[in-house]
């Protein structure tokens, strides 16, 4: 057995390389699994991807090859959903600009009109991506008496336009494809509500940050929570941090002990189920 010793993932050339005679790889979504790295592992039977998101594994590179993809489905679709209405409630409710105007000693006295926000009982709700964490989501709306609205992959490309002229909030819960890379574009953002705020955590490339950063300085939304985004880690001199309202954790989306810890466990059963070459518990879609 070889473990990365390392906090920070291996390069490409370094994955190739401890890779190489392996016949299982448990790996992260910061680890590319691509056809170079297949071609250079020939004994590998199975990718035992530590995520539910499999965009970090070339699919159509790895069926090639008859290796199975494993993935962890379910135990983080709780911790995710909360993560995601923490960010609706802390960008609705300006928590993160309140908080500085504290420290800053600029909390002067009570003020009708100081730093309104989105109200969310009987807001819309649009959810785009109806999965698991989607529907998770939206079970969490419910009680907030919100009304709900959402949009699938299957859906006629207009429904997501009505969704984003709608909603109040629009927050995204769709894999990473081509066909959703930059699915929230500018005209996208034009689309929206100048008052509505925008969430992500699913995959950060679902939203083009360029776009971003010019709809939050133009006031052409009202706000933005991301915990992924477009390139991940965002370095801290990015434009798009310096632009207003905007909410970014650091991919924490999953971050609980149980969900962390029931993934570990579902990434080993698909790890030593391929390696005994028996069908994969938990398969990623269409591998
Ligand atoms: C996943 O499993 O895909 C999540 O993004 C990890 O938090």
């Amino acid at each position: 057995m070889d473990v990365w010793p390392e906090p920070l993932p291996p390069a490409p050339n370094q994955l190739k390389q401890r890779a190489s005679a392996a016949e299982g790889l448990l790996c992260l979504l910061t680890d590319r699994i691509d056809a170079e790295l297949l071609d250079a592992s020939p004994s590998l039977k199975v990718i035992a991807n530590y995520a539910v998101g499999c965009d970090n594994v070339d699919l159509a590179a790895t069926a090639a090859r008859n290796i199975p993809v494993g993935v962890t489905p379910d135990v983080l679709t709780e911790a995710t959903a909360d993560l995601t209405w923490a960010l609706i409630l802390a960008a609705a409710r300006r928590l993160p600009e309140a908080q500085q105007a504290v420290k800053q000693g600029a909390w002067r006295t009570w003020e009708p009109a100081g730093w309104l926000g989105l109200e969310l009982n009987n807001a819309t709700l649009g959810i785009v991506g109806r999965g698991r964490i989607g529907g998770a989501v939206a079970r969490r709306a419910q009680g907030f008496g919100m009304t709900i609205i959402s949009t699938g992959s299957r859906d006629d490309p207009t429904a997501l336009d009505q969704l984003l002229a709608q909603a109040d909030v629009v927050t995204l819960h769709c894999p990473l494809t081509p066909a959703t890379r930059y699915l929230i574009d500018a005209s996208a953002l034009d689309r929206m509500k100048r008052t509505a705020i925008l969430v992500n955590t699913a995959r950060g490339a679902i939203v083009d940050p360029g776009a971003l950063k010019t709809a939050l300085r133009s006031d052409a939304i009202a706000g933005a929570a991301l915990d992924v985004t477009e390139p991940e880690p965002l370095p801290a001199d990015h434009p798009l941090l310096q632009s207003p309202n905007l909410l970014v954790t650091p991919h924490i989306g999953s971050a609980t002990h149980t969900a962390r810890e029931r993934m570990a466990d579902l990434a080993v059963d698909n790890l030593l189920a391929g390696l005994a070459g028996e069908p994969l518990p938990h398969p990623a879609p269409d591998s």
